[in-house]
C-alpha cells in the first residue's frame, strides 16, 4: 500500500476484479485484523468462507442510508443461543423499518445455522442485517433490487467478557450517565443501523475512563447502556428491570426475568419487577448490572464517580451471571439451537 504522499499524484486504477482481489488478499495477509470464518450474502447467494470476499454492495441502502436492521447471537460450544428471540427482534424491526425480508424467519434460522457449521466455530457471535438492497444512491426504496440479507460469524471466546473468570466480572466496571442525546423511543426501540448516538456515548464513557455509558431519558427515569440493558437490586433485594418503553427489548434481561424468580425461590432475591426507575431511585440501589447478549451479565460497581451500594460486585449480580452462564451451557432445547448436526 502506497504512502499518503503518493495519492496525492496516483492513485492507482485497478480495472480488473482479479487485481482488487490480489489487493484485498494481500491486506488481509499482512493486518493482525481479525479473520472473519464465515459470512452469508443474499446478494451472492450462499456462504463465503474468503474473508477477502466478503463485502458487500456500495450501493446497498443500508450502507448510504442506514436503512437497515440487524441482530446479533452468541455461539456459546456448538450452540447458537436464544437465536430464535433475536429473530423475532429482527423481523419486528425490519417491518417497523418497511423491509420486507426476503426470507420466512425459519429460512433465516436454516441459514444462519448452515452460515455458523460451515465456519467450524464453537465459540464467538453472529450478526445477521436485513437490508432493503442495493440498486442505487437514491432515498426511495423503489430502484432497490430487492431487500437482502447479510450474514457474518466473528470468532472468539472475548465477545464474552463475563465468561467465568474474567476480570471485568471479578472487579466489576464503571458507568457514566451520557450526555448525547437518547434515541425517540420509535428508533430506540428498533433494532436499526443508525447507532451514531450509541457510538458517540461509548466514546463519551471511554473519554471517562468508564466501560460503558447510560442514558437516563428527559423524565428521569434510568434507559439502557450503549449495547446493553441495565438491572438493578434494591436494598430491600428486589431484581428491577427498566421497563422497555422506548429503549431496545434486549433478550438477555428477558432471559434473566425468566431465570431471576429461580433466586426468589431460593431466598436470596426478594422480588423481580419490570419498571420504571428513576435516576434517584436507582443510584440508591444495592446492585447495578449491565445485561447484553455479548457479556452476557457484568456488575457495575461505581456510577458517574460514585460507588453503587458498598462499591463491591454484588453477590446477586454474580447469582444471576452464573445462572446466564449455565442457561448458555446447558439451557433448554427453545434457548439452545444446535448447529453442528446441520453440516
Ligand atoms: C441499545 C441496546 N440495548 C440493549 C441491548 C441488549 O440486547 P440483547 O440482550 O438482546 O443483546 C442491545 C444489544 O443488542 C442494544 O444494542
Amino acid at each position: 500500500m502506497q504512502g499518503e504522499q503518493g495519492y496525492h499524484d496516483h492513485v492507482p486504477v485497478y480495472a480488473s476484479g482479479s487485481e482488487v482481489l490480489q489487493k484485498l488478499e494481500e491486506k488481509w495477509k499482512s493486518t493482525k485484523q481479525q479473520r472473519y470464518p464465515a459470512m452469508y450474502s443474499s446478494v451472492v447467494g450462499g456462504i463465503i468462507l474468503d474473508p477477502s470476499m466478503m463485502v458487500i454492495p456500495i450501493d446497498d441502502h443500508m450502507v448510504h442510508r442506514g436503512h437497515g436492521v440487524f441482530d446479533t447471537a452468541t455461539i456459546s460450544d456448538g450452540y447458537l443461543y436464544e437465536l430464535d428471540s433475536h429473530l423475532d427482534r429482527l423481523l419486528t424491526s425490519a417491518s417497523k423499518s418497511k423491509i420486507k425480508s426476503p426470507f420466512s424467519h425459519e429460512t433465516l434460522r436454516a441459514i444462519l445455522l448452515q452460515m455458523t457449521a460451515a465456519s467450524n466455530c464453537r465459540n464467538g457471535s453472529i450478526k445477521y442485517w436485513l437490508s432493503a438492497g442495493p440498486g442505487d444512491f437514491l432515498l426511495s426504496t423503489n430502484g432497490c433490487t430487492g431487500p437482502a440479507f447479510y450474514a457474518v460469524v466473528i470468532a472468539g471466546a472475548a465477545t464474552s467478557p463475563a465468561a467465568a473468570g474474567h476480570p471485568r466480572l471479578a472487579a466489576g466496571v464503571k458507568a457514566i450517565t451520557t450526555t448525547v442525546p437518547m434515541k425517540h423511543p420509535f428508533f430506540a426501540a428498533t433494532k436499526t443501523v443508525n447507532y451514531l448516538p450509541n457510538a458517540l456515548a461509548m466514546a463519551e464513557a471511554e473519554e471517562l475512563g468508564a466501560y460503558a455509558p447510560v442514558w437516563v431519558d428527559d423524565a428521569g427515569h434510568v434507559a439502557e447502556g450503549p449495547t446493553m440493558n441495565v438491572a438493578f437490586v434494591t436494598r430491600g433485594g428486589d431484581l428491577v428491570v427498566p421497563a422497555f418503553d422506548g429503549i431496545l427489548g434486549g433478550c438477555t434481561a428477558k432471559r434473566v426475568l425468566a431465570l431471576a424468580p429461580r433466586l426468589v425461590d431460593a431466598g436470596v432475591l426478594r422480588g423481580v419487577a419490570v419498571a420504571k426507575i428513576s435516576a434517584g431511585d436507582a443510584r440508591r440501589c444495592a446492585e447495578m448490572m449491565f445485561v447484553g447478549s455479548g457479556l452476557p451479565l457484568l456488575p457495575v460497581v461505581e456510577w458517574d464517580g460514585k460507588p453503587v451500594g458498598d462499591g463491591e460486585v454484588g453477590k446477586i449480580a454474580l447469582a444471576l451471571s452464573n445462572l446466564l452462564c449455565e442457561d448458555m451451557k446447558a439451557g433448554p432445547d427453545r434457548v439452545l439451537i444446535p448447529y453442528d448436526e446441520t453440516s
